[in-house]
């Protein structure tokens, strides 16, 4: 008899979207006239930057030749990506990132649900509440959890309230905990960090001892010049963090999968005898022996984000995202509603009026508007009374979605 493992049967039901598609599958089936509008999961709907498509094609090209034709690559991803990377997202910045010290892979979601499993079983973890979900199920999975409160926290996390009263900041944990999960701009909440609030979280992480996990996915949308794009831009942190950037949201790679994650090398874990050891070569370990690297079209057009025509192509997607936000926010201030986010972030999370649930208001948009967003309960307890749009829809689309929300009279 093959037993499970157990810890899967802590996690609640259902991962989130898929849940969310589940409900609004069902609602269309019994309502197959109605138009539904998707804000829901942040997926992206602009085709992808013409510069990658034709790097990714002429990839395509050399496969069909014998002469230019590749097998395998690298599972740290090509030396053109990575150079790439390290040039045009940090060296630009004044950042100091090797091209060495960045893995390629096929997804911030893979990367930071992955990750835990470099650290050691009794890592005592903390997460910011609300949170994207795959942080904490994938520490459930790997058994660092007890079970779910009715809320849904589980046992043994530490939870960082981050409320509309601390700007939802995450607070700093009360307890010492060895990794703490970051993400700026926020997914969920669309709020970002200071230079000094990233350098506080920097200086207590040195403090303690703790690794920073930073999530980066979303920085392409920070259009305020004085926010950092990267925990590396705070001095220390290539001591306590480790960052993870993805083209998903940025370039529209959603569907075709590429990402990175950025471990120094003067970052160090401890064995059990309290020896430092490395991070980098065990992330190298775990990627080279679990996972074969992202196809040679799709890391070409990656590479393509760093041309001067794809630079362009992206600042126009970026744009028409934000100007998205840009509509959904005035749309939902004008009606009253109390709005967060959406301006260096293309999530707007807001006040569920009325003092509504979470999955009330989401019920009561979805059937009297044809509305999808997520629920912030969704993303924790945190997040009960407060639902997340996404700016990645279509313009005509999004002004429609706001439009029909007004006329419910919230
Ligand atoms: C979201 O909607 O939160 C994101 O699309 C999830 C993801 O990037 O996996």
């Amino acid at each position: 008899m093959a037993h499970i493992n157990d810890h899967y049967l802590k996690l609640k039901a259902g991962y989130l979207f898929p849940e969310i598609a589940r409900r609004v599958r069902e609602f269309s089936t019994a309502n197959p006239a109605a138009k539904i509008i998707r804000l829901g999961i942040g997926d992206v709907t602009r085709p992808l930057p013409a510069a990658c498509i034709t790097a990714g094609k002429a990839a395509f090209d050399e496969l069909g030749e014998g002469k230019s034709f590749r097998g395998y690559g690298p599972e740290q991803g090509y030396d053109f990506l990575r150079e790439a990377i390290a040039e045009h997202d940090f060296k630009s910045r004044g950042v100091a990132i090797d091209a060495s010290e960045i893995v390629v892979s096929d997804g911030s979601k893979c990367d930071t649900g992955n990750i835990q499993e470099i650290f050691g079983a009794d890592c005592l973890i903390a997460v910011p509440d609300p949170v994207y979900p795959v942080y904490v199920d994938t520490n459930v999975m790997a058994g660092r959890t007890g079970q779910a409160d009715v809320s849904g926290r589980y046992a043994g996390l530490v939870y960082l309230n981050s409320t509309a009263e601390s700007g939802f900041l995450p607070a700093f944990p009360k307890r010492r905990v060895d990794l703490v999960y970051l993400c700026f701009p926020n997914n969920p909440t669309g709020c970002v960090a200071s230079r000094a609030v990233l350098t506080s979280w920097v200086e207590w992480a040195t403090r303690n001892g703790a690794i920073i996990l930073f999530d980066a996915a979303y920085e392409a949308f920070i259009s305020d010049p004085t926010i950092p794009h990267s925990i590396f831009e705070i001095p220390g942190a290539r001591e306590c963090a480790i960052e993870f950037r993805s083209y998903s949201k940025t370039a529209g790679f959603t569907g075709t999968r590429c990402a990175y994650t950025v471990v120094p090398k003067t970052l160090r874990g401890f064995d059990a005898v309290g020896s430092p050891v490395d991070i980098l070569p065990l992330w190298l370990r775990r990627q080279t022996t679990k996972f074969n690297g992202v196809s040679y079209p799709i890391q070409r057009a990656a590479e393509a984000c760093y041309s001067e025509a794809g630079k362009t192509q992206i600042k126009d997607l970026v744009q028409y995202y934000m100007g998205n936000a840009k509509i959904i926010r005035d749309g939902l201030a004008k009606m009253g509603i109390e709005i967060h986010g959406g301006v260096n972030a293309p999530y707007i999370w807001l006040k569920t009026p009325g003092n509504l649930s979470s999955w009330e208001f989401f019920d009561h948009l979805l059937t009297k508007a044809n509305v999808v967003g997520t629920p912030g309960a969704g993303f924790g307890a945190c997040g009960e009374g407060y639902f997340r749009l996404s700016a990645f829809g279509e313009t005509d689309q999004v002004r429609e979605a706001v439009e029909r929300i007004s006329k419910l009279g919230l």
